[in-house]
């Protein structure tokens, strides 16, 4: 199959990279980091293509994804988390979440939908912030909901294109993004259990891949409740 995954070059999307490539697959690997790709691409000469551009810019997506193939498989990964302290409200870390998260997807769709072949696949990276409102997540959630809808209205209008897609919700995966964090993340799960579920999910054809079960069940579950005891349950789990 030919597979081409943004955020290649660190976390999920290295390990899905790794994990493609030693199934034989041919890999597109995007990201900006030129010697992380480089890696790749030594250590899989023949499968590996190295595309870096930055997914947050337009004019560099559609210069490095003018001539790829058509797709078997693409998996919009690419993506950053910054904590917002609503007291002091920052537009500009608001837009910087939003400009990679969101607006790098909807960049790298532009480009990517028309290869994507008949029966072919397409998942886009969320999170399982994206199920109920937590704080100081006001932008890295926001942009995730915004692409849980942009999946799940995606998966309706290309049903005819016979384009399958997915939305994977991942729980806490240990990645130097969640490295960062400055508190507790349970059941934090490791990259290949990400990479395997992922994977699995995607063969499966499933809407909706996420990990673990045990605890985005609960934040599911807990996102169905009312509003009002939603948010009384999170303000007093997180002490807020
Ligand atoms: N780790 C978790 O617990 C967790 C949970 C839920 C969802 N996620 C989501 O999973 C995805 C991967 O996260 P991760 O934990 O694996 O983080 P990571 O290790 O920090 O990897 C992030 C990847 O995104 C790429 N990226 C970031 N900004 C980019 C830009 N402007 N242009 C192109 N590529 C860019 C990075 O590549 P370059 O630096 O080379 O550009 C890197 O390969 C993210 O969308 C994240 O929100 C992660």
């Amino acid at each position: 199959m030919n597979i081409l995954i943004t955020g290649a070059t660190s976390g999920i999307g290295k390990q899905l990279a790794i994990d493609y490539l030693e199934g034989g697959h041919t890999v597109f690997c995007c990201g900006r980091n030129t010697a992380a790709l480089q890696e790749l691409t030594q250590q899989y000469p023949a499968t590996a293509v190295s595309l870096s551009f930055d997914v947050s810019n337009l004019a560099q997506c559609a210069t490095a994804l003018k001539n790829v193939p058509a797709l078997d498989i693409v998996i919009l990964n690419a993506g950053t988390c910054e904590y917002v302290n609503a007291e002091k409200f920052d537009a500009e870390l608001f837009a910087r979440v939003m400009r990679i998260n969101l607006d790098g997807t909807a960049n790298c769709l532009q480009f990517l939908i028309p290869k994507i072949q008949s029966e072919g696949t397409l998942a886009l990276m969320g999170s399982s912030s994206s199920y109920l409102p937590l704080p100081r997540a006001e932008a890295y959630g926001a942009s995730k909901a915004a692409i849980e809808y942009l999946a799940a209205t995606l998966r309706i209008s290309l049903a005819n294109a016979n384009v399958k897609v997915s939305y994977i919700a991942p729980g806490f995966v240990e990645t130097p993004l969640t490295d960062l964090n400055d508190f507790p993340m349970p059941m934090r799960v490791d990259v290949h259990y990400a990479s395997r579920e992922i994977r699995r999910g995607l063969a499966a054809n499933k809407r909706q891949i996420h990990f673990p079960r045990r605890f985005t069940w609960i934040l599911k579950v807990i996102g169905m409740l009312p509003l009002r005891i939603q948010q009384y349950l999170i303000a007093k789990t997180l002490a807020y």
